[in-house]
């Protein structure tokens, strides 16, 4: 543990920066690989959605290989990890932008949210393979000519547009989030989620609103107020009843 490796690799086009990690773990290269692309034509996103990666936005992904005791350790331990990196992302974000609307959304997405505007900031994937994890981050920095839909109930935020300074380069972004990463991630093998519980709440656009939570298909499958992140990252929802479910995937949407 410590340092991690990056060994930073920059390409112009790619089809996605998660395949190219999805075959850095094939070929069984180390932990530390980080894919970064200036436009990406097969970009994705979680739930088998697109993610559209005009030049302009921040494309990277990180291969990561924690180590875990058993099976059982890795299934509990594992959903945390999207969390974790997205309070990474969300620190990133607040060293470029003093800006309170700037918000987590469980499980890791960052949002700019205010009474009007549901702003997509940053989509983070994370894909358990063998042995191996990808991670995959998809920043908007600066607004594309050509006006992006992002489809669901949000429209798109860019960094470029909250930030209280210019931002001169992507590699000042690229440096801070790697730091960032690496910080949360070294406290997180060893101590899991529960160092940034307090963080996490104080910082998500969720805590205490009513939400629910659909299906892929866009089915309720859960209604009430979010009333925790449990030691796992799950989330705690108090139905009407009374009963708190708790809830490891899903999309939330303010009831
Ligand atoms: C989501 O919000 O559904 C997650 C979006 C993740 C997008 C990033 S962009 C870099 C990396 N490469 C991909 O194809 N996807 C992730």
């Amino acid at each position: 543990m410590g340092e991690i490796p990056f060994q930073i690799r920059l390409f112009e086009t790619v089809d996605s920066t998660n395949n190219k990690i999805k075959q850095a773990i094939e070929q069984g290269e180390n932990e530390g690989v980080v894919v970064v692309a200036q436009r990406q034509e097969g970009g994705y996103g979680r739930q088998g959605r697109s993610w559209k990666s005009p030049v302009g936005g921040l494309y990277l992904s990180i291969l990561l290989r924690p180590q875990f005791a058993s099976l059982a350790e890795k299934a509990q331990r594992l959903p945390s990890l999207g969390l974790v990196i997205s309070i990474a992302v969300w620190r990133t974000i607040k060293h470029f932008s003093c800006d309170e609307a700037v918000k987590i959304k469980w499980p890791n997405d960052i949002v700019y949210t205010t009474d009007e505007i549901l702003g997509k900031l940053v989509g983070i994937s994370v894909e358990a393979l063998a042995e191996a994890v990808c991670v995959g981050i998809g920043l908007n920095v600066f607004r594309p000519s050509e006006a992006i839909e992002a489809g669901d109930k949000y429209t798109l935020t860019y960094l470029e547009d909250i930030s209280d300074k210019p931002i001169e380069k992507m590699e000042d972004i690229i440096s801070v989030l790697l730091h960032e990463v690496e910080c949360v991630y070294n406290k997180w093998l060893t101590e899991g989620f529960s160092p940034f519980r307090d963080e996490y709440q104080a910082n998500t656009s969720l805590f205490g609103r009513s939400v629910q939570v659909l299906t892929i298909a866009g089915d309720v499958m859960y209604e009430g107020v979010v009333c925790d992140f449990d030691e796992a990252g799950l989330l705690c929802l108090k139905e009407k009843t009374g009963t708190i479910v708790r809830v490891n995937s899903g999309e939330v949407h303010l009831a």
